[in-house]
């Protein structure tokens, strides 16, 4: 086949979102409709790609600019064999033109692949739905050959009949579909251009028309409104849940999982309900993620266990450690293997090293914590001085005591201990016991200050 050219329709106004952003960008999967679109476009690997913008869409194009697709504005909309007139002069005539919708999400790689090897001519994708209303049908003679596509308010109560009806998704080349669209009329009941009467004309010229149908209904539903939004969000998250299923992970509930991105599991992974996972996330064998925790763009090696409700963003976490419940990496933290981080710990932009354990209530910034390290509970770097940055150094073997306050930028050398509750500017020697405290003293016969009378 000649090279392929894909345009995307995606100039609808979305009215029915209710929303100031163009309805392509909304998200499902965590992911703007549209990307879901251009990334099976992509893996198709187009000449290039064309993507059709409305009045107001001017969003899409910024948001998109990753895929170096072109973009062209269609302004007024007047069909989509008007939308689909707008790429034209972007697409050379020995090609093949695959036209997609940017409000279509889930369109999968293999049904397009399947359209590819349909044969030369025409191919439209076609599903058949219990209740095609709203849809275009397709019409075929009695020898079952397509004839024509008749939309829900031209056609014949016999017509409506039909259940088979046109997707909108369709393969054509890019000579014939430029021959085609200057003859296109809006003569019919929407005063439209439609893109569907190019069906007819093939028919008429001899060109042939192949249908092939989508292997999952869902791959073809399209998007106008909030509640089929979190439908499809629903269905595609099932799907992920099933994947992961079937390769071995356990879920407590695969209604309760959501994936926003790839989620890549080793053997015996368990995940528990209410779990969300952004970007990319690796989980090696044997990792344990309990209820309610965030995971995004984060590694966690084997045997790592996450307690409930902890968040771990664009962080690396070492083998056989413990985090959670209620502890928070935020990005570029590293742990490495055998560390505990436990409840209401935050740590960020700092390294853990093996074996090292802050357990309670502490904040770790711009640290660098050597191995097997104890960080008592309520500990603090104090990294920020209202207008810089510093960094803590806490050497391996360390013991820091409860409620002390690390002055950064300090190091803490090799072996020394802090005492308790100690606040500490200075470096601090190896091997050696630090303290910064108020010497403990009674006042002997203190009385507490009582009410006075009114
Ligand atoms: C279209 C098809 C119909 C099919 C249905 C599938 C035509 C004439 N009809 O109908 O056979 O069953 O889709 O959902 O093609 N768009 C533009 N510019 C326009 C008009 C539409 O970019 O001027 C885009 C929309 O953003 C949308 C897509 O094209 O992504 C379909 O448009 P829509 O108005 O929903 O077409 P339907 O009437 O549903
Ligand atoms: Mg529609």
């Amino acid at each position: 086949m000649s090279a392929l050219n894909i345009i995307i329709l995606a100039a609808g106004k979305g009215t029915r979102m209710y929303s100031d952003k163009p309805k392509v960008l909304h998200s499902l999967a965590g992911k703007p409709l549209v990307q879901h679109v251009l990334d099976c476009a992509v893996s198709l690997q187009p000449q290039q790609i064309c993507t059709v913008y409305g009045h107001g869409g001017e969003a899409v194009p910024q948001a998109m600019q990753q895929y170096g697709a072109k973009f062209v504005i269609q302004e007024p909309q007047l069909g989509t064999g008007h939308a689909v007139q707008q790429a034209m002069h972007h697409l050379q005539d020995d090609s093949h033109t695959l036209i997609l919708y940017g409000d279509v999400p889930l369109i999968q790689h293999s049904t397009l692949h399947q359209m590819l090897k349909a044969g030369e001519g025409l191919v439209v994708l076609t599903v058949n739905l219990e209740d095609p209303a709203g849809y275009g049908r397709i019409v075929r003679n009695q020898e079952g050959d397509v004839q024509r596509i008749v939309e829900q308010k031209d056609a014949t109560p016999e017509e409506l009949e039909i259940t088979e009806v046109n997707t909108g998704i369709m393969l054509v080349q890019t000579a014939k579909l430029r021959e085609w669209l200057g003859k296109l009329s809006n003569d019919n009941s929407q005063g439209e251009y439609y893109l569907t009467d190019i069906v007819a004309m093939a028919v008429e010229q001899g060109v042939a028309v192949h249908t092939v149908q989508p292997s999952k209904a869902w791959e073809v539903e399209g998007i106008n409104n909030k509640i089929q939004l979190s439908s499809l969000e629903r269905i595609w998250q099932k799907e992920i849940a099933t994947k992961l299923l079937t390769q071995g992970v356990t879920l407590i509930d695969p209604e309760r999982i959501d994936v926003r991105g790839e989620l890549v599991c080793g053997r015996d992974v368990e995940i528990d309900v209410g779990c969300i996972f952004e970007g990319k996330v690796t989980l090696g064998d044997r990792v344990k993620v309990s209820a309610y925790s965030i995971i995004r763009n984060a590694s966690i090696a084997q045997n790592t266990q996450i307690a409930p409700y902890s968040h771990i963003d664009s962080s690396e976490v070492g083998a056989d450690c413990h985090i959670g419940p209620y502890a928070r990496l935020r990005p570029g933290s590293k742990l490495h293997d055998h560390a505990h981080v436990g409840n209401f710990v935050e740590i960020k932009n700092s390294e853990i090293g093996q074996g090292s354990k802050a357990n309670h209530l502490s904040y770790i910034g711009d640290s660098t914590v050597g191995s097997r390290v104890n960080i008592g509970a309520g500990t603090i770097t104090c990294n920020y001085d209202g207008a810089n940055k510093f960094r803590t150094i806490i050497e391996d073997d360390a013991f820091i005591g409860s409620d002390t306050q690390l002055v950064a930028p300090v190091t803490i050398r090799k072996g020394a201990t802090i005492g308790a509750g100690s606040t500490i500017t200075k470096d601090t020697p190896a091997g050696e016991l630090t303290l910064s405290r108020s010497k403990q003293l009674t006042i002997a016969g203190w009385q507490r200050p009582v009410k006075g009378k009114k």
